[in-house]
């Protein structure tokens, strides 16, 4: 099997590196000399990193192609590359519709939408594919879990998910600056948030993710958890970010529905 990836940037360097940690039988691996940097240090790691200028190269020595593009980049460029039949193409860009990819890609008709997250390095990311593809679903089960999405509808709601990790870093950010505007060092508040995440995931799926399970016994009658909790439902923080997800819902179904 023969992989080629254009745009070789962040994404698909963190799904090139959990492939390569993975057990995949993989032979060969295409990226571009383009990105610079990821395409030195992915060089580094193996011998079956093969890095072209030319995006046609990567199409024409790869059985799968992966589209790691940015969404403009990706409509002005795919235009002028030529595709077999045979190949199979995955794209990574959450603006282009299956229609359009067909187009863009013709005579190509086996199509996947994928939406691996920088966690696929380490073997941790949910990816979302849509539509189903028994291959792509077992090379992304190797970077961590598949989640196969229904229909273009439930793949846009399920890529919404993927907008949230800025906004979740800057949630356990905000908690680090508290505890460092309060003099805590920064190696122990590391040590503290670390361990807290790791140590919230196994309260989760001890409770079988029923998280309300969860929210009730994190909370101690009159305690600091119901407090903050509260005032933050007073202040309508939860439904600001219900709000603004459906915006972001909306922003991928506008796109994709062209
Ligand atoms: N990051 C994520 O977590 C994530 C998750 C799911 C899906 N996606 C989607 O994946 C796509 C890529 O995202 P990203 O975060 O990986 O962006 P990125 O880091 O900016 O990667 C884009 C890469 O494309 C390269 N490039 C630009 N023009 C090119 C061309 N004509 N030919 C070949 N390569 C070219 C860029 O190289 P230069 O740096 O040299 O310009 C850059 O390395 C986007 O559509 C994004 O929506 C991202």
């Amino acid at each position: 099997m023969k992989l080629g990836f254009i745009g070789t940037g962040t994404i698909a360097t963190s799904v090139i590196e959990g492939l390569l940690k993975s057990k995949a039988k993989i032979g060969q691996i295409n990226i571009s000399t383009r990105s610079y940097k990821n395409s030195i240090k992915l060089r580094k790691k193996s011998k079956k990193i093969r890095a072209y200028s030319e995006n046609q190269d990567i199409i024409d020595n790869s059985s799968i192609v992966f589209i790691g593009l940015l969404p403009k980049v990706a409509s002005k460029e795919l235009k002028i590359c030529q595709f077999k039949k045979s190949q199979t193409i995955v794209s990574f860009v959450s603006t282009l519709n299956i229609k359009s990819l067909k187009k863009l890609c013709n005579p190509v008709k086996k199509i996947v939408k994928a939406a691996p997250l920088p966690m696929a390095s380490d073997g941790l990311s949910p990816t979302i594919i849509y539509p189903n593809h028994k291959l792509i679903k077992s090379l992304f089960e190797l970077t961590g879990s598949v989640i196969v999405a229904k229909n273009e509808n439930q793949n846009n709601h399920l890529w919404v998910m993927s907008s949230f990790m800025a906004t979740y870093a800057s949630i356990i950010n905000l908690l680090k600056k508290y505890l460092l505007k309060n003099k805590v060092n920064n190696e122990d508040a590391n040590k503290y948030l670390n361990i807290f995440l790791t140590g919230m995931l196994f309260e989760f799926n001890h409770q079988n993710f029923d998280l309300n399970k969860s929210i009730k016994s994190l909370q101690t009658r009159g305690g600091i958890n119901e407090e903050l909790l509260k005032r933050l439902q007073k202040d309508k923080f939860f439904k600001k970010i219900d709000i603004n997800l459906k915006k972001i819902f909306l922003r991928l179904k506008k796109a994709n529905d062209k």
